[in-house]
């Protein structure tokens, strides 16, 4: 078999065999595919599609690239949840550990945030001393001592995935359904979590801006997931405005130990309920403690200090603050009309909250405080945001990417609800 074989029948419109798909992601993975040979590839991929029995051989060649993982030494089951990502999007923060206090194994593998969306990783290591490399040995031993663990991939895992991802990150062939599903979906099944809830984003913060291909998204993932044995569920969920009041990465900390308090922001905290509701009934924990209670009593407060400690960090440590701050005011009375997610992530990416390469460090304190969210009443000259950056430099950017990112009227315009629907 060579590469030129296949790209010319993905190139053709023709149905890949397994034998070759499970040759070229082999082959690919040891250096003998080129990367300009696999990036013809997804690009015929991108334009010409996969169907279902070639997406599974996809995701099952990634995943026998590299190790898979196993949890069966645990007494409970394991529930996970992947974002497909947004725009103060902190949710796995006080998820993993009230999902661990009411009686799941939460396992989670969490990646760094590129461009416009943040990355869990990046949030946590705004806690001082905590650590996001982990051996799998460290990660059995937090995961019965805390009942969570969030931590990076090590270099074991779905290799091929790693070596794909970052070569579609550069040749424009990320926006593919089959490419994304299967490079999701090859982490999560090798990371050996048994049940996994999938939070779907929808909007203009989102890698799916409309219902239409989110739902496809959603349902090629719970078919990948189900039909691998992993008890898959799928919500779609809103990101036409940021999630929560916080964007950045010490600052949606902060808002995370809010809710895990029993406060925070109405959307974090029910969308944080549910989607741990869905992972308990997922992994069939059918008389755990329910998540609302366990906010309540601080026993998911417990477990994420026991969570953070475990890890190296210090959960009663000062958070980082940027150096400087910039206050955006109303431009009118009336509702807050508009507040688009893309403008507020792009915003915060400007100030310095997420990274243009991989290798470039983010600043834990720079970000935006949102103090009105779309359907509030606002007045002229009030407080919309605070913009927090290291370096009054980065505000005029974050500002040219805010304009037209909000508006102000007479009747609030029509958002997605935030949950819109579930796949199964
Ligand atoms: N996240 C992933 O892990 N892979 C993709 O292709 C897109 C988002």
């Amino acid at each position: 078999m060579d590469a030129i074989e296949v790209i010319r029948a993905k190139r053709d419109r023709g149905e890949l065999t397994t034998a070759q798909i499970d040759w070229v992601i082999d082959a690919y993975t040891r250096g003998e595919v080129a990367d300009e040979q696999m990036s013809a590839l997804a690009m015929a991929i991108l334009l010409n599609g996969m169907n279902r029995r070639e997406i599974a051989d996809w995701t099952q060649a990634m995943i026998r690239s590299g190790e898979r993982m196993d949890w069966s030494a645990l007494d409970r089951p394991t529930a996970d949840k992947h974002s497909t990502g947004g725009v103060g999007d902190k949710i796995t923060l006080p998820l993993a550990p009230l999902v661990a206090a009411c009686g799941a194994y939460v396992p989670q593998l969490s990646g760094r945030g590129l461009g416009h969306t943040g990355g869990t990783l990046d949030k946590l290591e705004s806690v001082p001393g905590w650590r996001a490399s982990l051996s799998n040995a460290e990660m059995l031993d937090v995961l019965r001592s805390a009942g969570a663990v969030v931590c990076a991939a090590g270099s074991g895992l779905a290799p091929a995935d790693k070596k794909l991802y970052a070569l579609r990150d550069v040749t424009g062939t990320v926006e593919s359904i089959p490419l994304i599903a299967s490079s999701i979906m090859s982490k999560k099944i090798a990371e050996g979590t048994g049940s996994l809830v999938l939070d779907v984003k929808v909007g203009s913060g989102a890698f799916m801006k409309t219902v239409t291909e989110a739902r496809e998204l959603a349902e090629t993932m719970v078919a990948l997931g189900t039909d691998a044995g992993v008890r898959t569920v799928a919500l779609l969920t809103a990101m036409d405005r940021p999630l929560g009041r916080a964007v950045g990465n010490a600052l949606e900390v902060a808002e995370s130990v809010e809710v895990l308090a029993g406060g925070g922001p109405a959307d974090v905290v029910e969308l944080t309920v549910r989607l741990a509701r869905e992972m308990l009934e997922a992994a069939g924990i059918a008389a755990g403690k329910d998540p609302e209670k366990a906010l309540e009593d601080g026993s998911a407060m417990d477990a994420w200090r026991r969570m953070i400690s475990a890890q190296g960090g210090d959960p009663d440590a000062l958070l980082p603050r940027a150096a400087e701050t910039m206050t955006v005011e109303v431009p009118a009375s009336g509702v807050l009309t508009r507040l688009d997610a893309y403008a507020v992530g792009l915003a915060a990416w400007r100030l310095g909250a997420g990274r243009a390469r991989k290798e470039d460090p983010v600043s834990f304190g720079a970000g935006i405080e949102l103090h009105a969210k779309p359907g509030d009443l606002v007045r002229a000259g009030q407080a919309l945001m605070t913009l927090h950056a290291d370096e009054t430099s980065r505000f005029e950017r974050a500002l040219e990417a805010l304009e037209g990112g909000y508006a102000v009227g007479d009747a609030t315009e029509e958002q997605l609800p935030l949950i819109i629907d579930r796949i199964t």
